[in-house]
């Protein structure tokens, strides 16, 4: 059986009481039974929102983390920073840093192995932007990423990785991919994970879906074969939505 994840994305957004509030809401969640849930929180309230989550089916996550193991790199965060204080998950490759903050493929990668050497879980996010979706090369193009930042791994370390399709034409925009679209790219990422490795190796990990993920659709997309939950950014920022969707395995 694999593992059902429901993840929020917080981003940039809400001020302390109110991440306080919100994480707390959760924590007193009755999670199901074999869910987990992750919350990616701006890293000033990591390490309080860390202590409030006691609840043994919810973690806290870092959005973001540097390539470097530490050094004159003004504002950034370390993974020694994250797991230092009983964090134990990043994001890694999310589009919002692969567009504004330029991370190439190669840096991903350089991201991913200084998380896994530290005993960091990685969330993988992959996904193509409108124009790819539109050529109808979407695999080709997701294929390209994974390739390039994470199938360099062994199978123990791909172990401790988290994949995240998110269409970037679904982040933010209230159109989802259909469950259809979802399942097909989660298919063939299993599929490529099988190829470089093996069936049993792709059989393991988690694949989530984000973009647009609401109470309304989340049933229909985590009921599909190859689709073990989702990172959800604006549903997650509320108690009541983010509750409904953990719900919905
Ligand atoms: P939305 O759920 O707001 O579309 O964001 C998805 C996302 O980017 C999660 O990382």
């Amino acid at each position: 059986m694999r593992r059902k994840i429901a993840a929020g994305n917080w981003k940039m957004n809400l001020s302390f009481s109110e991440a306080r509030d919100l994480c707390s809401e959760i924590n007193n969640v009755k999670i199901p039974n074999g869910v987990e849930v992750i919350m990616a929180v701006p890293s000033p309230y990591l390490y309080v929102l860390n202590a409030i989550a006691r609840n043994k089916s919810v973690s806290i996550a870092a959005q973001n983390l540097h390539s470097k193991d530490s050094g004159a790199f003004t504002g950034e965060t370390s993974h020694n920073m994250l797991s230092s204080i009983g964090i134990n998950y990043v994001l890694v490759g999310h589009s919002e840093r692969r567009q504004y903050n330029k991370e190439s493929n190669a840096e991903l990668k350089a991201k991913v192995d200084i998380a896994l050497a530290n005993g960091l879980s990685v969330i993988f996010c992959c996904g193509e932007p409108l124009s790819i979706r539109k050529k109808k090369t979407q695999d080709a193009y997701v294929a390209k990423q994974l390739k390039e930042s994470l199938f360099h791994l062994s199978a123990e370390q791909l172990a401790s990785v988290i994949v995240a399709y998110e269409p970037i034409w679904a982040i933010g925009t209230g159109v989802t991919a259909s469950p259809i679209q979802a399942q097909q790219m989660h298919k063939s990422i299993r599929g490529l994970v099988s190829k470089n490795y093996t069936s049993k190796v792709a059989a393991q990990l988690p694949i989530l879906y984000g973009g647009s993920v609401k109470p309304a659709n989340a049933q229909d997309l985590f009921s599909r074969a190859d689709v073990d939950g989702g990172l959800v950014g604006g549903a997650s920022l509320d108690a009541a939505s983010f509750t409904a969707i953990i719900k919905s395995f």
